[in-house]
């Protein structure tokens, strides 16, 4: 689905409970043309919140319905619904949280760098609103390349004086999703209690799980013992083609988008770490020093105002290690195709 999404203002005040956090703001944006059934999930969810107080709905069209729909569900949150570009001001003003999975998705067949001509102008010219009406936001990347927008998103803020390193997210969550449940069901273990690290970034080989990091609260050792160097070759391979599977799965109508409103709801925008609570800790591509590359996925711990701390990267095994190798080349060029774009254009 083509869609923006930003959410906003409800976080990082709060103490955490729902009648005291202050107002959150979604902003949903999708392209006419290809209008993505997931909109009304993803606001259905947000408005089910209870940290949400406040939730700001932004599309070129149709938005309005969708807010007045979700609106009368008796939940905590007040809806707003903005259309079209001359909204989008009023839409993020206030936020402290902004979601961006806008543009177009991929087809069977494209990368996510095939996305790049589309969708690299639109994350620039959200950016740019976010840093004229909500410059103090934490900023979620979602749309792809996540790669190279994350790098766009970080040059247009330091243009207009905004960024904040510790405020800027991009969004590897599916990533990890995938790599839990793809090694939950290898193992034999019940998929919700599985956490695996995903480093690197959010294309192809630049998603690197460390497997031999996987742990499990029920019986995870012998179980691990028991995956053969095969089983994590193709857990990895079937992680990094995760996204893959979904956009060929679905024929041309879109990406995924499903398992991401899971994460945006539960874990991401709206995640204790941000309202306050201690030691939550998630993969997001974000500014780093832990590589030689500007801006790495890899654990991450969430703090009220974005990111308290970049973890480093722990004991790789050397499957692992040739990854991250093989890996740089591809990510140092992504990330500097972002640069040169935010900067020529
Ligand atoms: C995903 O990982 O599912 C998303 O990045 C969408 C895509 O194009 O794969």
């Amino acid at each position: 689905a083509s869609l923006i999404r930003s959410a906003g203002n409800a976080l990082r005040k709060g103490s955490g409970s729902p009648s005291s956090a202050p107002s959150a703001r979604i902003i949903l944006r999708y392209y006419a043309s290809q209008p993505p059934p997931e909109r009304k999930p993803l606001s259905l969810l947000m408005k089910l919140n209870p940290l949400v107080s406040r939730l700001a709905l932004y599309d070129i069209a149709g938005t309005p319905g969708v807010a007045a729909d979700v609106s009368h569900i008796n939940t905590r949150a007040e809806v707003s619904g903005y259309a079209s570009e001359e909204q989008l001001g009023q839409a993020l003003e206030g936020s402290d949280v902004v979601i961006i999975p806008a543009g177009v998705p991929r087809k069977p067949g494209m990368t996510r760098d095939d996305l790049f001509n589309i969708n690299a102008g639109i994350v620039k010219s959200l950016c740019t609103a976010i840093s004229k009406y909500c410059p103090d936001a934490i900023v979620n990347m979602i749309s792809n390349p996540v790669n190279s927008t994350v790098p766009i998103a970080a040059e247009v803020f330091k243009k207009a004086g905004t960024y904040n390193e510790k405020k800027l997210f991009g969004v590897t969550t599916l990533d990890v999703l995938r790599a839990k449940t793809f090694y939950a069901a290898k193992a034999g273990l019940p998929a919700a209690d599985v956490n695996v690290p995903v480093i690197g970034g959010h294309a192809g080989i630049t998603i690197l799980p460390l497997f031999s990091q996987a742990i499990s609260s029920s019986d995870f050792l012998s179980r691990q013992e028991s995956l053969s160097h095969e089983d994590v070759r193709a857990l990895t391979k079937r992680t990094q083609d995760g996204g893959t599977e979904v956009v060929e799965a679905k024929a041309g109508k879109g990406s995924a988008t499903l398992s991401m409103l899971w994460w945006i709801n539960f874990r991401g925008c709206m995640s204790e770490g941000l309202n306050g609570a201690p030691d939550i800790v998630e993969c997001s591509f974000v500014q780093s020093s832990v590589t030689e590359l500007p801006f790495f996925a890899s654990k991450v711990k969430l703090g009220r105002n974005g990111i308290d701390e970049v973890q480093g990267l722990g004991t790789l095994s050397d499957f692992e290690k040739e990854g991250l190798e093989n890996l740089k080349a591809e990510l140092k060029s992504s990330i500097e195709k972002g640069i040169k774009f935010a900067n020529e254009s």
